[in-house]
């Protein structure tokens, strides 16, 4: 295990009836601006919840952020907080609500030109808007962490800062009862490929993120089916927007190698084509596996006995076991496992591989090895 420092500032309130407890921690001299996105908090009573905490500040509102947020919309945000001289930011809804809000802090006090330099030249942050968050949708991990991923055309861009993390955030299982089963599918898997990427790599004997990130796997594979087969079911929500969160907010990921090779793939095939952020992941995770698994041939091993009970067989048959089980387990969330999937061919391949190129995106993996070369592979094992 490496050496780290861990420190989580985000305040958490978990629960039914939560959202009031932001009363207390919005100073009151503070002018709020609550940002939503297409309206799922108008229909759901949590737009109602809010304002309701807030009656005792002075607020307003910014609306219209869309998934995979677009710098455009943001920056319209960006001059009614300058305008409004706002000076505390409230993001209400899933990962790209909370992203969007994040980037909207820093570049509202950016001293720079360009505020897209924040993300293409990754432009330190020196200066940006306290927020606190309200999560709709358990699945980025965004409600505790530093980082925020934004679009513009096909560039789909992240930076991180510790100055954007969010103050609080409350998590209201029974804010995600309304969403749609696609939504709840997206949310588990983006979860599961989160811990993959910081648990999938190579032996740290750190033994408790393995076991941490393990049990949350578990969980997800527990639970994640239920959220699909007993929509209603609180408990199951209560425990996947636990998880969720634990999955990203830094905890698993400290001193162990990290991977990402999934996600930066990802993020261009959304860029590209318009796939809904986990279900680039269920497809290219799979690939990843396949394509990398001399690399990672340990901690397959680890992964297939114990998640899956795996321990028959050679190596070679232990480890295409974890991958089918893993694909399995994909298909029961109904999210897409291959290219053809998502009715992508291999002409599909080539403007992903640019965009990885233009983005800086030519050493990838946990060991580094993950060149062009090798993304490319990786993009034609899961077609
Ligand atoms: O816009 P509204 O009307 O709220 O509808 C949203 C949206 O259409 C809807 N929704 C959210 N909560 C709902 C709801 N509908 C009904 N009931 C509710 N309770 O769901 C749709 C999708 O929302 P979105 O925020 O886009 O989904 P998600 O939370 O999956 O966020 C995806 C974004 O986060 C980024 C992704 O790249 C993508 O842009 N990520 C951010 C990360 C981070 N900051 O750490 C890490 C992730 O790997 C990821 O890259
Ligand atoms: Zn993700």
């Amino acid at each position: 295990m490496d050496k780290f420092t861990y420190h989580n500032p985000t305040r958490i309130h978990f629960g039914e009836g939560q959202i009031a407890a932001i009363a207390n921690d919005i100073p009151k001299d503070k002018k709020v601006l609550v940002v939503y996105g297409g309206g799922s908090i108008k229909h759901n009573g949590v737009y109602d919840q809010v304002a309701n905490a807030l009656s005792g500040h002075q607020w307003d509102e910014f609306s219209g952020i869309e998934p995979n947020p677009q710098y455009d919309t943001l920056m319209q945000a960006v001059a009614k907080v300058k305008e409004g001289g706002f000076d505390f930011l409230l993001a209400v809804g899933g990962g790209s609500v909370v992203d969007g809000t994040k980037f909207i802090s820093a570049a509202a006090r950016f001293a720079g030109n360009d505020p897209w330099d924040i993300l293409a030249k990754q432009q330190p942050v020196v200066d940006a808007v306290p927020l606190g968050c309200i999560l709709t949708l358990p699945a980025t991990g965004s409600e505790s962490n530093a980082g925020s991923v934004v679009s513009r055309g096909k560039d789909k861009l992240f930076f991180m800062s510790p100055l954007v993390q969010p103050i609080f955030a409350v998590l209201d299982p029974s804010t995600t009862l309304s969403l749609s089963p696609r939504q709840v599918a997206n949310g588990v898997i983006d979860a599961y490929i989160h811990v993959m990427e910081q648990y999938l790599t190579f032996p740290a004997n750190a033994k408790v993120q393995d076991r941490f990130a393990e049990g949350l796997l578990m969980n997800l594979i527990e639970e994640g089916p239920k959220a699909l087969a007993t929509p209603n079911d609180l408990a199951v929500r209560a425990n996947i927007m636990w998880s969720a969160t634990q999955a990203l907010n830094g905890l698993i990921g400290v001193g162990v190698p990290q991977d990402w090779t999934t996600h930066m793939i990802g993020h261009e095939l959304t860029g590209n084509y318009g796939i809904d952020h986990a279900r680039t992941l269920s497809i290219i995770l799979p690939a990843v596996m396949k394509q990398r698994r001399a690399d990672k041939a340990e901690k397959l091993l680890q992964y297939g006995e114990r998640i899956f009970g795996i321990t028959e067989g050679s190596n070679d048959e232990r480890i295409d076991a974890a991958i089918a089980k893993t694909i399995d387990f994909f298909k029961t969330m109904e999210v897409p496992t291959c290219l053809a999937d998502v009715e992508l061919d291999s002409t599909a391949i080539d403007p992903v591989m640019e965009s990885l190129e233009k983005h800086g995106m030519t050493v990838l993996g946990e060991r580094g090895n993950v060149t062009l070369t090798e993304s490319r592979a990786i993009l034609e094992t899961a077609l």
